[in-house]
């Protein structure tokens, strides 16, 4: 089990890359289902999440192959089939977004349920109601959802929630329903409008997504399409924070301000300076002197986004007053609030709100991640803290961070990962 070691305390400044959008990525390999022809993807990130999906594919019947430069090309050309293997699945819930091609393309699909995971029960109500509303029969047997359709025609669906995934596996599911498809109260995620950009590259006809309302008019086909997958915003926000943090000026580069409102406006509101250059795809952040108290709350986007919750928790430790933070998007995402005051940080969880009441410094101390944000938010943490920090529990990290370690290191910190030899030493 790998370990990241880190003597905080450093000064950092410099300028890291962001990579491809894991939460795009992912969506965007699964419609690779529906078509017949070879695609090709670009700016895919190599994350352990990515590969994973990558064998769900294959074990469906896809043939892929990749390359240094982050291109990856699939092809689905040879017929797909119905299931998808419980072994993987229960490894990434994100496999379950294979649910709305395979119904798409074979009127049936077999997909194992995705367990829940640290932060909450996760279910996929809305997802199975959706794909009812376009005429399968869905039912549950032996841990799977199964759905089965003579034909998908096209519907009104009126989502109870904003669901990201689910507003994805109905798009999805819904490219070749007869007639026109409207999702209403649909997640507005920049994800979303990048997976009906792909959809579209391919001859879907997809209007609205990044709104509330989206409109599918079903086709019959698509085609082949090489498509760019959007810079990580969530990878790129943690930097920023970073920045702000430890004063900086770090310069994130390849992203896109446009999708990063949210953190922005509230890292300038904590007291960051912040220089967006959008022609550039570039934002400098820095900040002197202690980050200011502030109020934050979590939701659908364009919201403050949940997967900077524990990021900002991190950064307000040390803060010069009492923040509060509300998640109000997963009911179990504190898990990182325990971790953080065993490094000095004085933090109070009251239900779905912590309290911060910001310290002067966070001291070092062994510490473990419980999910991906997590543990993004202690290696922060560990970074500003005096003394040496060691995160265990990294392979939540490797599902979405690229060289997390790298590239904090490159902005001067003294951080190395450590691989165990297998009896702990
Ligand atoms: C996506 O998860 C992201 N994952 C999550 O990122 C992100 O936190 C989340 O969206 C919210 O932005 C991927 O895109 C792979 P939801 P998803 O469906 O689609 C409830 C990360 O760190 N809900 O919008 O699973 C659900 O329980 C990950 O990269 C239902 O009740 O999120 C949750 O409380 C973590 N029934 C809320 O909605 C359903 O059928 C938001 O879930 C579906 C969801």
């Amino acid at each position: 089990m790998a370990r990241i070691l880190i003597d905080g305390g450093r000064p950092l400044r410099g300028t890291v890359s962001i990579g491809g959008a894991k939460n795009s990525a992912l969506p965007i390999m699964a419609a690779t289902l529906l078509c017949d022809e070879p695609v090709t993807l670009q700016n895919v990130p190599h994350l352990n999440d990515i590969a994973t999906m990558e064998k769900v594919l294959q074990a469906l019947g896809a043939r892929t192959s990749r390359t240094a430069d982050g291109t990856m090309h699939v092809d689905c050309g040879a017929g797909v089939k119905e299931e998808a293997p419980y072994e993987l699945v229960k490894t990434m819930r994100a496999s379950f977004f294979v649910m709305g091609p395979l119904l798409g393309r074979l009127k049936k699909a077999r997909v194992p349920l995705p367990g829940g995971c640290a932060i909450g029960a996760r279910p996929v109500n809305i997802h199975l109601k959706g794909f009812e509303a376009l005429g399968a029969t869905v039912s549950i047997e032996g841990g799977c959802a199964v759905a089965v359709a003579d034909k998908l025609v096209g519907a009104r669906i009126v989502l109870d929630f904003p669901s990201v995934g689910a507003t994805e596996n109905l798009m999805m599911a819904a490219t070749f329903a007869e007639g026109v498809t409207r999702i209403e109260n649909a997640a507005q995620e920049p994800e979303i409008d990048d997976l009906a950009g792909f959809l579209n590259s391919m001859g879907a006809r997809i209007e609205g997504a990044g709104s509330p309302t989206i409109r599918i008019e079903g086709v019959r086909k698509l085609h082949s399409a090489t498509y760019p997958v959007i810079p990580d915003r969530i990878d790129g926000g943690t930097f920023m924070v970073l920045g702000a943090m430890c004063g900086g000026p770090i310069t994130v580069q390849n992203v896109i301000p446009a999708h990063q409102q949210a953190v922005i406006a509230k890292l300038r509101e904590m007291g960051a300076v912040i220089d967006v250059d959008a022609a550039a795809r570039k934002v400098t952040v820095s900040c002197d002197g202690r980050l200011k108290p502030v109020e934050l709350k979590t939701l659908p986007f364009p919201g403050f986004p949940t997967d900077m919750q524990a990021q900002f928790t991190a950064a307000l430790c040390l803060a010069n007053g009492t923040s509060v933070i509300s998640e109000t998007v997963f009911e179990n995402r504190f898990m990182h609030v325990a971790e953080l005051s065993r490094m000095g940080a004085n933090l109070t969880i009251r239900e779905r709100t912590v309290l911060i009441n910001g310290v002067e410094r966070l001291s070092g101390a062994p510490v473990a991640a419980s999910d991906l944000r997590a543990g993004a938010a202690l290696v922060l943490a560990g970074v500003m803290a005096e003394g040496r920090t060691e995160v265990s529990n990294v392979y939540h990290i490797d599902r979405g961070y690229e060289d997390l370690v790298g590239r904090v290191r490159s902005l001067g910190a003294s951080i190395e990962r450590v691989e165990d030899n297998g009896n702990g030493k």
